[in-house]
């Protein structure tokens, strides 16, 4: 006989991301409010704190502001042992190791399911620190500062946390919200060219496909944004951030349980692009060049006129972004290119039935289930003349 009895229950997730400057510094009051909301059952609350390497090399007081803020807030926080500094970048992200690193300090300065980790750094490394929280004592609440413009506009501020495993990109992680997310401009000011630049092809993706105000708005400040002007950034990193928070909440599939992947436009080549790579393309620029990819496919078969198409690639090249790489031309002993083994990828990712998202006028979106692959090799070839003809381009 066969007895069964159904199970059924759903856990609402809840959390805040804040836009601020010089969040440790004694005279901004964001971080103590922050953490009075969540009313701690264990006071002073227990806290470990872990930062990208790259931050603490750019922000040689950052520890010492850090223990000064917290020593002003003794009486309701605890931190326990020092502040643990990890090397950050997308190697942080190579297996398990920074994951096994957070679970082995939480255990030996014994947190429990109340304490907070506070993780301050890159996307990649809150990915992966986010995946030692998530699986210590099956999850503790964890405190995202993201330090880089990708990490404040996109990854920072969702639900997943992973790592590269075995030549797969993400291929091992969770989906864990995060506790809340305070994103601090003032971190902005010491990356690197490049990582400035970077996080700006994750605004051009989301705003291509569903925000045309924020397009334009993108398109006309582009020499704002490749001159490092801070305030035009923050409001980009503000308005993309809550796209993709407003994403997260409305679509009806935060953990990504069905086969559409809008926010994943452009990034079936990105993701090969990158590991193809190993990891020299960072993730920003492959998602431009990405970007670049599929909105010429989108104006090759009608969604798109040439117009835009061509409005869209001028802005990210703009931003100084780049929109081609010779990888993209790379071929196997067979003769076939090696990009098209991301479409592979993404295919079986999705369970064998290929769903892709594509700008069908500009601020809107379709799903496709076919990716015409002559197409792409003509898209490719015509990519290397105009990446050329324009100056900003990947070293
Ligand atoms: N979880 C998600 O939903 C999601 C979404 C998009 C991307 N991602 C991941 O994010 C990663 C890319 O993140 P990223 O672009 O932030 O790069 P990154 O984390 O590799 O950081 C780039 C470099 O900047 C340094 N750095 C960080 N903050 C700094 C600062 N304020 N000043 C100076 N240097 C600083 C880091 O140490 C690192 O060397 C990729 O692994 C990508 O897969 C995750
Ligand atoms: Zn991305």
């Amino acid at each position: 006989m066969t007895v069964s009895s159904r199970n059924s229950f759903t856990i609402p997730y809840e959390y805040s991301v804040y836009f601020t400057r010089d969040v440790f510094s004694p005279d901004n009051p964001l971080l103590a409010d922050v953490l009075r909301q969540f009313s701690p059952e264990l006071r002073p609350l227990p806290i470990m704190v872990v930062i990208d390497a790259g931050v603490i090399a750019a922000w040689p007081n950052l520890q010492q502001d850090i223990e000064a803020w917290l020593g002003r807030q003794k009486h309701c926080l605890q931190k326990r042992g020092e502040i643990l500094v990890i090397p950050g970048g997308e190697h942080c992200k190579d297996g398990f190791a920074v994951s096994q690193q957070i679970l082995a300090e939480a255990w030996q300065r014994r947190l429990c399911r109340h304490s907070h980790i506070w993780a301050i750094g890159g996307g990649a490394f809150l990915d992966a620190v986010g995946l030692g929280a998530a699986l210590f004592h099956r999850g503790v609440p964890l405190l995202r500062f993201p330090t880089t413009v990708l990490a404040q506009d996109d990854s920072g501020v969702g639900v997943k946390n992973g790592c590269n495993f075995a030549g797969g990109k993400n291929l091992a992680g969770v989906f864990a919200p995060p506790l809340a997310v305070i994103n601090d401009a003032a971190f902005l000011t010491t990356l690197s060219d490049r990582d400035w630049r970077s996080g700006i092809a994750e605004a051009f993706k989301v705003a291509i496909i569903k925000d045309r105000v924020f397009l334009q708005w993108l398109c006309q400040h582009t020499e704002q944004l490749l001159d490092r002007d801070l305030s035009v950034m923050e409001e980009l990193v503000r308005r993309c951030g809550i796209l993709h928070l407003q994403h997260i909440q409305d679509n009806g599939d935060p953990f990504e349980t069905g086969s559409s992947r809008p926010l994943d436009f452009g990034h079936w080549s990105a993701h090969k692009l990158e590991s193809l790579s190993d990891f020299a393309i960072k993730h920003g620029e492959a998602v431009s060049i990405g970007l670049a990819v599929d909105l010429h496919y989108a104006a090759e078969i009608g969604l798109l006129t040439q117009a835009e198409c061509r409005l869209c690639v001028a802005g990210l090249q703009g931003c100084g972004l780049p929109i081609d790489h010779p990888l993209l031309r790379a071929k196997n002993a067979a003769g076939q290119l090696l990009i098209l083994e991301g479409l592979a990828d993404f295919r079986e990712h999705l369970g064998g039935k290929l769903q892709l998202t594509l700008p069908n006028s500009l601020g809107h979106k379709i799903e496709v289930q076919e990716y015409n692959r002559s197409l792409l090799a003509k898209i490719v070839s015509s990519l290397e003349y105009l990446g050329n003809s324009h100056e900003p381009k990947l070293s």
